[in-house]
């Protein structure tokens, strides 16, 4: 994908974007010596452990292992691909990409995509135009006001209308002379199945667009303005609009959420506008699907605070059942929120205002006490009720992949309950055993349990520690090399970044950011990147010593063989003495 880019483009937006800039829009940022530190985006955290280099261009994270170049961090941080991350940076620094040297099928696939784009905006204020400007518009624009919402939100969130007929959007797009085989790719339009020629998907109904973080028209929403059915029609999935990865309002929301840490979740277009027009700005919704890992991923990058609000037990139980696991292996934390019965939160906020709201908020529980509490509340605590709670709870406790976890769950149900903690115990491995453990192991990497712990430590800690030294004060690297410590390494990943170090040819603040992005090997870029990014202060007498410790052991290493062959031959142990000397042997070929 990388060759969408020409690399001397690459080059420039790499020069050009400052990554305390671009993480600064996320995370708030505090100079503690020559790094930034700050709270991690990627992880939920209390203190923080991300740390960004203006110096390399490069961020770390100490807490999950989170590490790389302003691409990268744009990359995980918006779920976006590297020529997404790079053509947003090269739009904010003002660097054209020339699309004249590509294949003609990457020029087909580029402009395809802001080509969709463009047609999708063009759409929007077309709809915008005839909801207020032309007389079809009235009907709709006195049901928006029927349903409340201001002339504020109408156009802060550029609510339009498409009209009853089957061709306006059509025509509008020919008179524009844009090919109609182009929109359709939008899903604005469909072509007609019998006599050709192309019809309006949205036809008298309020539409709703649909933003991306950077302020892109990606798809519609429509709602009709009477019972008739489908009540909401949305775009279908296009090459930029993917519901599971899409959220409607984030692009408003997402400077609330960040500075209030929290996000509050709904399942409704009406439901959004009702708690953004009531000053609750840090809310998105989700698009007629449930919620995915991806969208929390996405959301994780803003908060680590997250609301679902449902209009009803039901739905709020089988969310929370279907969500759990996520959600812990997240390790966010998850509330759910269920307003009184018959409401959702448009009619709710509109009728109790946004104090009521709060105060449902604040009452709300985590998913599993969620969960305990509904299924106490239906099924009451008689004999026969208890069997049924736990019969209800086991499926989503089996969910769980995290021991730990999923004791302390248990233990809370027994107490809840009154029953003992060995019976749920069994009841959630009856089903639980049914699982693959593959599942298990996908989730070991994530898991961190409650303290955060570094990512494994790799080699012996004197070497580490020197090709940290190399990273981070590269005037001891002639020395390194002058003493030709790395033949001593015993741990090959190490030695082998250290030669890559010794070999680098460019400027060597960049090294590490040059290197992370064109290694493969996980484990060595992870490295390279943790040891480049300590906040160590070298100097000089230092480095010296720790050469020297280096030096020393080793020779310390060389004298205990010594002795062990002397007392091996005084022994007359045969068989230790030819391992003793083959290991001497592979000791001086390195010193030699
Ligand atoms: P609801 O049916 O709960 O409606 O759908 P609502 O949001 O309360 O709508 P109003 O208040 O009657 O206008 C919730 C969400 O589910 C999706 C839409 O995203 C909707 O906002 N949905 C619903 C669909 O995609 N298609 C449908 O036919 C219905
Ligand atoms: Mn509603």
């Amino acid at each position: 994908m990388t060759s969408f880019i020409p690399n001397d483009k690459i080059s420039e937006i790499k020069n050009s974007a400052d990554l305390v800039d671009v993480v600064s829009e996320v995370v708030l940022l505090k100079k503690t010596g020559k790094n930034y530190l700050g709270l991690c985006p990627f992880h939920s955290e209390k203190t923080p452990s991300f740390t960004v280099s203006p110096e390399k261009q490069i961020f770390y994270c100490f807490g999950c292992g989170a590490g790389g170049t302003v691409f990268s961090f744009l990359m995980k941080q918006e779920g976006i691909s590297f020529p997404d991350a790079a053509r947003s940076l090269a739009r904010k620094y003002g660097i054209e990409i020339p699309i004249t040297h590509l294949s003609s099928e990457q020029k087909r696939l580029i402009t395809e995509r802001e080509n969709l784009l463009s047609v999708n905006k063009e759409a929007m204020t077309f709809f915008c135009q005839t909801l207020l400007k032309s007389s079809e518009g009235k009907s709709a624009k006195a049901y928006l006001l029927s349903r409340r919402l201001t002339e504020k939100t109408i156009d802060d969130f550029h609510i339009g209308y498409a009209p009853l007929g089957w061709e306006h959007l059509v025509n509008h797009f020919s008179k524009k002379k844009i090919p109609a085989s182009l929109v359709e790719k939008t899903g604005l339009i469909l072509l007609k199945r019998s006599r050709g020629g192309y019809y309006d998907r949205f036809r008298n109904r309020v539409v709703f667009p649909i933003f991306n973080l950077n302020q892109q028209v990606i798809g519609f929403g429509g709602r009709v303005l009477d019972d008739a059915l489908p009540k909401y029609l949305n775009s279908p999935e296009t090459p930029v609009f993917n519901k599971s990865r899409s959220l409607y309002g984030l692009n408003r929301a997402k400077k609330r959420c960040r500075e209030s840490d929290t996000v509050f979740i709904v399942e409704g277009y009406f439901d959004l506008l009702a708690l953004h027009q009531h000053g609750i700005e840090n809310t998105v919704a989700t698009l007629g699907t449930g919620l995915t890992k991806e969208h929390i991923r996405l959301l994780k990058g803003f908060v680590s605070k997250f609301y679902l609000v449902y209009d009803s037990d039901d739905s709020g139980i089988k969310a929370a059942q279907r969500v759990i696991e996520i959600f812990r292996a997240e390790e966010v934390d998850a509330r759910i929120v269920v307003l009184p019965a018959g409401h959702d939160p448009d009619s709710y906020l509109f009728n109790s205002g946004s104090e009521a709201f709060m105060d449902v908020v604040s009452k709300a529980l985590g998913i599993i006490p969620f969960l305990i509490e509904s299924a106490v509340k239906k099924h009451g605590l008689s004999v026969e009720g208890k069997i049924r709670i736990i019969s209800d709870l086991k499926g989503p406790l089996a969910l769980i992949n995290d021991r730990i976890a999923r004791s302390l769950y248990i233990q809370k149900i027994s107490e809840r309950i009154g029953v003992d903690e060995a019976a749920v115990l069994e009841k959630v491995r009856e089903t639980s055993s049914r699982k693959t453990t593959i599942s298990n192991q996908i989730y070991r990497f994530d898991k961190t349990g409650g303290k955060k712990k570094a990512p494994k430590e790799m080699g012996s800690k004197l070497e580490r520690k020197i090709i940290e030294m190399m990273l981070q004060f590269p005037d001891a690297i002639p020395e390194v090399t002058r003493r030709n410590l790395l033949k001593h390494f015993e741990d090959e990943m190490l030695k082998s970044i250290g030669e890559m170090i010794v070999g680098y040819s460019g400027p060597f603040n960049q090294f590490v950011s040059d290197t992370i992005t064109s290694i493969d090997n996980e484990e060595k870029k992870r490295t390279i990147n943790s040891l480049a990014i300590g906040g160590d202060l070298w100097e000089k007498e230092g480095c010296n010593k720790l050469m020297n410790q280096f030096e020393s052991i080793k020779h310390r290493r060389e004298n205990t063989l010594l002795l062990k062959i002397k007392a091996a031959e005084m022994r007359d142990d045969k068989e230790e003495l030819l391992a003793l000397l083959k290991e001497k042997q592979n000791q001086a070929r390195k010193s030699g």
